[in-house]
């Protein structure tokens, strides 16, 4: 069987750096030790003054596909992933068609299985008309549910209080919801067409897509699951005000409602509009400087739990529209972990915090089988870093296949050196290696 020894590396595991040696044999990790002595015929590798992490599991990425396959591919993005650290993903339901039948779940496992050189997982649509899908779809072969309560990208906007309540009641999983008011939203927005028409200055958009929007929405939502026993996952918070809706009382495994931040809304803030304009229009929308202190203080006091990307690419000439046309989101996979290292860094939060947040966590919410930590009998999902090597992004070096990013230009204080997917070496030094192809996420129900 295929061995590689990874030799004199700074593991980064379950609250703790530590110096280890890393035995991996097949797809798992077969030996943890202060020292292992090499066979001979093994693969081994020197990682002194490297870092060791679990591979980033990314709860929130849009891949595109099927449907959307001139703006990404599973096959392109999970490649762009590997690059960036993340060894598996959960992938959204707004594709087209959207996810909300056990058959297009089905399809896109299916494209995932031939193409993803990361491990895939899905999350089904919930709409205002699929409650029977929902109540009836194979449960092991998703990761949780996922709904739209503010539009953005694939009108999958539910808004009927009474369909709310019954998918709510109707399911144990994690219901993961993208919260902006719908009613505020759409008053806002009309306010500033009536002045500016469609080409609205890009800095309104957090005043469009506001606080009072992301509040609303977020604190409507967490009343439900309170008073229907939901395990509701909010997603991408972008404002201070809506972290303190979170607690930190509960560990992660008892806790029926947690939050997650993206890398953008804890990188950007409202000061980047003049320089990256529509680029990092993001729905929620990236807000003020004091918002982005909130959130990274949050998640460093675990009111907010989870770490993640919400990669969302479209082309470039899609982006160049006037506001009002030019959708939201941007491609951002390949550089989560360069951007968190960066921070770590900057010493915005210690690697143990980083990698609770992006690998442990998403593993103990979702219940993801054998993944999201260094331990012996787990599938060798492992990043080596480096957290002195500097990493300019530019044009070329990137695998989107929108072929832009809101980073260009940018360097990040850390990279990513090599990525392991099931103990298969997949990126080495900027090469993406088709050594073998990610596995399906299993789930403990
Ligand atoms: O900015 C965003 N883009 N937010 C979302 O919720 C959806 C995403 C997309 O799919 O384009």
């Amino acid at each position: 069987m295929r061995e590689i020894l990874i030799q004199n590396a700074q593991l980064v595991n379950e609250g703790l750096v530590s110096q280890k040696d890393i035995l991996v044999q097949g797809d798992t990790i077969e030996k943890i030790s202060n020292h292992i002595a090499p066979k001979g015929d093994e693969l081994c590798i020197d990682a002194t003054g490297l870092h060791l992490l679990p591979g980033w599991i990314d709860d929130q990425v849009h891949f595109r596909e099927p449907g959307l396959t001139h703006k990404a591919t599973i096959a392109s993005e999970s490649r762009a992933a590997v690059a960036g650290g993340i060894t598996s993903f959960l992938e959204m339901p707004n594709t087209q068609p959207q996810t909300t039948t056990q058959a297009a779940l089905e399809d896109k496992l299916r494209t995932a299985k031939k193409n993803s050189i990361a491990n895939y997982g899905f999350l089904f649509g919930g709409t205002n008309d699929n409650l029977e899908d929902i109540k009836t779809f194979d449960t092991q072969r998703a990761a949780g549910l996922k709904l739209f309560l503010g539009s953005s990208t694939g009108n999958m906007l539910v808004d009927d209080e009474q369909v709310l309540r019954n998918i709510f009641s109707s399911t144990d999983l994690p219901i993961a919801v993208h919260c902006e008011d719908e009613k505020t939203i759409r008053k806002n927005l009309e306010e500033y067409i009536a002045q500016f028409g469609d080409d609205i200055p890009i800095e309104k958009h957090p005043k469009i897509r506001s606080e009072t929007a992301c509040y609303l929405s977020s604190s409507r939502a967490i009343a439900l699951a309170k008073s229907t026993g939901a395990r509701l996952h909010v997603f991408h918070l972008s404002t201070a005000k809506e972290t303190a809706l979170f607690s930190n009382e509960l560990p992660i495994t008892e806790k029926k409602i947690t939050a997650e931040v993206c890398v953008h809304h804890l990188w950007f803030s409202e000061e980047d509009y003049a320089e990256k304009g529509t680029a990092i229009k993001w729905n929620p929308a990236v807000k003020k400087t004091t918002d982005r202190d909130a959130l990274w203080q949050a998640l460093n006091e675990d009111r907010i739990d989870v770490l993640a990307t919400d990669h969302a690419p479209h082309t470039w000439e899609e982006k160049q529209n006037p506001y009002t046309k030019a959708p939201s989101g941007g491609p951002l996979v390949q550089h989560a972990y360069p951007a968190l290292l960066t921070a770590v860094n900057q010493a915005k939060i210690t690697l143990e915090k980083l990698v609770e947040k992006a690998c442990h966590n998403p593993a103990l919410l979702f219940r993801i089988q054998n993944r999201g930590f260094i331990r012996e009998g787990y599938y060798a999902d492992l990043v080596l870093v480096d957290l002195k090597k500097k990493f300019k992004v530019t044009q070329d070096n990137l695998l989107y296949k929108c072929g832009w990013s809101p980073f260009e230009g940018t360097t990040f204080e850390g990279s990513v050196v090599k990525t392991f997917v099931n103990g298969n070496l997949v990126y080495n030094e900027g090469e993406i290696i088709e050594s073998a192809l990610g596995k399906r996420l299993t789930f403990d129900r």
